[in-house]
């Protein structure tokens, strides 16, 4: 798909086909390259940016039921981003036609991972054996939690989580990495694993999802130009964005690092969406 859409093809793998958008919380780069995706294949959209605010769901309606209209409407595919999790499994319980979760609250968001395992891929030509860190609000990133889920299908994969105690991984995703016989360990300190990580993977705090009393302080959690000396050569930086201006996770000065890919790690989001539709509908 890659390869497809820098040499300018144009594509008729879903001619006539038609995926239905429902987008309850905000998005930039999921909505947009799910759109592109779709239009590069051939195929129609029809978007709900804001269905929280403009669908019936402002008057009650569940997601059941939305789901059973959009089959009643004879859509390819239905992707959702929702408020809650378990949202996406919610709808294709009730669904014929595939329903694709473009992030479900703070449970996962596995289209993203889909990107991101493919840019390390992209430099690293495999995944088996490589050192992981991820940086920042793990407990409510969904798509650190979908990352690692992808993680454990590989082989002698290191996985460090690197957070404030109130906002490190949650128990599921260890258990899973367990049984999958992932290694990890907990840091608190990004300057713990500045040398041994092949991948960096940076989060912002998600303030939409913390309770009152969770709060985030970016001190140990962010790349800076000190921690940008220790770090390999060979290492990467990515961030799923967006990234905050308050924390400054990956500060605007530092973004031409050239271990710093967070924009063609967005940009494999337009080509693994492709591909995901195409494998989905066609
Ligand atoms: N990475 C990501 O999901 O970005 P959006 O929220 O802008 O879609």
């Amino acid at each position: 798909m890659k390869q497809s859409v820098l040499n300018g093809e144009r594509r008729h793998d879903l001619d006539g086909k038609i995926v239905s958008l429902l987008f309850y919380e905000p998005s930039t780069r999921t909505r947009t390259s799910f759109q592109q995706a779709a239009l590069k294949l051939g195929a129609l959209t029809v978007a709900t940016e804001n269905a929280k605010e403009f669908s019936s769901a402002v008057k009650g309606e569940t997601m059941k039921d939305t789901t059973r209209i959009m089959n009643a409407y004879h859509f390819d595919a239905v992707v959702i981003r929702a408020d809650y999790e378990g949202a996406a499994e919610e709808a294709a319980s009730v669904s014929d036609s595939p329903i694709i979760n473009a992030g479900d609250g703070a449970g996962q968001h596995p289209t993203q991972s889909l990107l991101d395992i493919f840019t390390i891929y992209e430099k690293f030509g495999k995944i088996d054996g490589l050192k992981v860190a991820f940086v920042g609000d793990l407990k409510y990133g969904r798509t650190v939690r979908s990352l690692c889920y992808l993680l454990g299908k590989f082989k002698d994969v290191e996985v460090h989580f690197v957070a404030p105690d109130s906002l490190q991984m949650r128990e599921d995703i260890l258990e899973y990495l367990k049984e999958s016989g992932i290694k990890y360990e907990l840091h608190s300190d990004i300057n713990e694993v500045a040398e041994i990580a092949d991948v960096f993977y940076m989060t912002r705090a998600q303030k939409e999802r913390m309770k009152e009393g969770e709060e985030f302080s970016p001190d140990g959690y962010r790349i800076t130009e000190a921690l940008l000396k220790k770090i390999r050569k060979e290492a990467i930086i990515l961030h799923p964005l967006p990234r905050s201006n308050d924390f400054n996770e990956i500060p605007e000065e530092l973004t031409d690092d050239p271990r710093i890919l967070i924009f063609r790690q967005a940009e494999n989001g337009l080509f693994t969406r492709m591909a995901l539709l195409k494998m989905v509908i066609e």
